[in-house]
């Protein structure tokens, strides 16, 4: 078995899965939305003191399956870097305590592997990475190769809807806020410009969107925050869906997927599902349990890490907080 620990941002998690099966055994997420919703985003010296309590609490409930296991698997890259090192370092103490190897294991491949939590790896395939780090298009052929193809030139597409909540004074994380805010509004109020519709680039933005939106609620208040929230949602997706439909017509998808905490939004699922019509391309998606941050993710990375041999010793391990693929 694998144990597997996840602390990129603000989730403590782990998980045990099985080698051979490729199953599940045990997951746990401990999450820390409530503890920063007060400060509407994410404040990182909190996040890693509360993984500091959570992380060793969940490892308790572990210790049944420390005979069983063959490897730690640990999140070391992208992410906040004083909660990544709360994850790394007790990788490292498992490690060294039960004389197993590391399996470093980067969040986004984690991101992409949620698909096949519950079902057979189906590759390749295109995937749409939204989360509150990254936006990104992906070709993934295999484990060891991915290709990025379209990122984002500054904000993410959840987190242009944590910004967005947080112009609103609603909470964190925004997305499901103003996802559901924007099912009681009218999206055509506010017609705010699609970013880059002009652009013959194959990128993303949401600065600009971000300001438009920051304008409307100054300008029209909280009564009209439902309507806001609605045309801010429908143009943040139409400029991924138009993106996308340009990037098809000289790459037609065979199979596509989206993945990452972002890829929960009912309205993105529907539209891209629209996207996908004439290609008869399927949509793959994660369970929604698997959609935000998890170790379960890491875990099935991990499976295939462990067969491509890429095990490390406790003290070669390196954070990389920055890096992408
Ligand atoms: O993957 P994730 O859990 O963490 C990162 O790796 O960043 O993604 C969290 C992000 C947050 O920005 C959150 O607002 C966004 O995903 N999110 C959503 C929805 N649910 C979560 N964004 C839009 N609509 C949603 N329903
Ligand atoms: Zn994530």
């Amino acid at each position: 078995m694998i144990l597997s620990i996840e602390s990129s941002c603000d989730d403590s998690s782990i998980a045990i899965t099985e080698i051979s099966t490729k199953k599940l055994i045990y997951h746990k997420k401990i999450s820390q939305e409530l503890e920063h919703s007060q400060y509407g985003g994410v404040v990182p010296e909190l996040a890693s003191r509360l993984h500091a309590l959570a992380l060793p609490a969940i490892l308790n409930e572990c210790s049944p399956w420390f005979l069983y296991l063959k490897a730690i698997a640990v999140t070391n890259e992208p992410g906040l870097g004083v909660t990544l090192i709360e994850g790394v370092t007790m990788a490292k103490a498992l490690s060294i305590a039960l004389s197993l190897p590391i399996l470093p294991i980067n969040h986004l491949k984690g991101h992409i592997y949620s698909l096949f939590i519950e079902r057979e790896a189906i590759l390749p395939i295109t995937v749409l990475l939204v989360s509150g780090g990254h936006t990104q298009l992906i070709e993934v052929h295999s484990y060891n190769q991915m290709e990025t193809v379209a990122t984002t030139m500054d904000d993410s597409y959840g987190e242009s809807f944590d910004k967005v909540a947080k112009m609103m004074a609603l909470g964190y994380p925004g997305g499901p806020l103003i996802e559901n805010l924007a099912q009681d509004g009218d999206p055509s109020r506010f017609p705010f410009t699609v970013p880059l519709w002009q652009s013959p680039l194959i990128a993303f933005s949401y600065s600009g969107l971000k300001n438009q939106v920051r304008l409307a609620v100054e300008a029209h208040g909280e009564d009209a925050y439902a309507d806001i929230a609605a045309a801010f949602q429908k143009t943040a997706t139409e400029h991924l869906t138009q993106k996308l439909k340009k990037y098809f017509k000289s790459h037609p998808p065979l199979r596509f997927a989206i993945v990452g905490g972002a890829s929960a939004n009912l309205y993105l699922r529907e539209r891209v599902n629209e996207l996908l019509l004439p290609y008869r391309a399927d949509l793959f998606l994660s369970d929604l349990k698997y959609c935000s941050d998890n170790a379960a993710m890491i875990g099935r990375a991990a499976l295939e890490a462990f067969h491509l041999h890429q095990s490390v010793y406790h003290k070669d391990i390196a954070i990389n907080p920055r890096c992408k693929l």
